[in-house]
């Protein structure tokens, strides 16, 4: 077991949480993952109305007696101030544990959020905007480096340097993503300081994951040389797995299409549309470089379990090293 700030703030099991995913995260699958002992976020876009996200809400509840969240992305192409107040109330109410905010600051949610005591962690590309939430009062920081599927951010730096640069300059707890998909990765996010880590695309390619598997598959196959950054033009870089509407989206703007052009492969209901058909090429799916560590489709608490107990032997395995000393590590070539 890791106990550390984040799972003594939001009474989970592991220091682990499934980020929000658009049109994804419903109450089975965020159950599932409340059930294996980590966070998981009901991504507020998903539903039609706040009515509908209440709904999801009790569903949820329904299903698992553990604690979980509501994602509120407040992104370009579907803020509405008055509709995403609508969520936060929502969440607020029906006292969830936390919010994953995203996209934007989150300050005007604040007070929602604090008079009914749900914990506010807030994901961010930069520094810049953690420093800004952190002064808005949130309860931590999910730190995202450039590897992560989905909105990576203008600025361009990764896990390994973004982690311990914001641990050393928040003073609240930081929850590191990008790029993170197995124990390696959580051992490492913790050695640099993280109190917990957060997973997108590694859940998305899970057995209870509600995407067709033609596309579940492709989360499997793709290398480290397979995704591609779109939009950055545009200033809202997305990262996903290379296929044939990504290259389009690029194409556009390289000719400095419209943006209505770019989101009507981009937005919303077309990716909705290709989870349930299976086009792996239709739309663009956020996706990690850390999925080149995807191997096989497995249901969520093996995924959690096995993070768990490799790290337990990832560190057996420091230790060992350090008793074992310089020269018979070195195989006594040390000089
Ligand atoms: C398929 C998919 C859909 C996503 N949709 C959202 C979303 O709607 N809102 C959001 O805040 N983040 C979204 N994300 C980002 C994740 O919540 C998380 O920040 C990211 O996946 C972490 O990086 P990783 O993919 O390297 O684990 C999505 C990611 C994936 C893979």
């Amino acid at each position: 077991m890791f106990k550390t700030k984040i799972t003594e703030m939001l009474a989970i099991e592991h220091p682990i949480l499934m980020g929000g995913m658009q049109w994804l995260c419903r109450a089975e699958f965020v159950a599932a993952a409340a059930n294996a002992g980590i966070m998981a976020f009901l991504t507020a876009e998903t539903f039609p109305s706040a009515g509908a996200l209440r709904e999801e809400i009790r569903e949820v509840r329904r299903l698992t007696k553990r604690p979980f969240g509501v994602n509120i992305s407040m992104l370009p192409e579907v803020i509405h101030e008055e509709r995403t107040l609508d969520f936060a109330r929502v969440a607020a109410e029906e006292k969830v544990t936390a919010v994953e905010t995203a996209g934007r600051d989150p300050s005007f949610l604040m007070p929602v959020f604090k008079e009914a005591g749900v914990r506010v962690l807030h994901k961010v590309p930069s520094l810049r905007f953690a420093k800004k939430a952190v002064s808005a009062g949130v309860d931590a920081v999910i730190m995202l480096g450039l590897e992560c599927g989905g909105h990576a951010g203008m600025d361009g730096v990764p896990t390994l340097v973004i982690i311990p640069r914001a641990v050393d300059e928040l003073g609240v707890p930081v929850i590191a993503a990008g790029g993170i998909a197995d124990a390696r990765g959580f051992a490492a996010a913790l050695a640099l300081g993280a109190e917990a880590v957060l997973m997108g695309t590694r859940f998305a390619a899970t057995i209870e994951s509600p995407m067709h598997e033609n596309i579940k598959k492709r989360y499997v196959g793709v290398t480290e040389l397979d995704t591609t950054i779109i939009m950055r033009s545009i200033r809202n870089p997305l990262r996903c797995y290379r296929n044939k509407a990504t290259e389009a989206v690029l194409a556009m703007e390289g000719r400095n299409a419209p943006l209505a052009e770019i989101l009507a492969i981009v937005g919303g209901r077309v990716g909705r549309a290709a989870y349930d058909s299976g086009d792996a090429e239709g739309a663009a799916f956020p996706c990690s470089l850390g999925a080149s560590l995807i191997h096989e489709l497995k249901p969520i608490h093996e995924v959690v379990d096995e993070i768990i107990e490799g790290a337990h032997r990832i560190l057996d395995g420091l230790k060992g090293m350090e008793s074992a000393g310089p020269s018979a590590r070195t195989g006594g070539m040390a000089s």
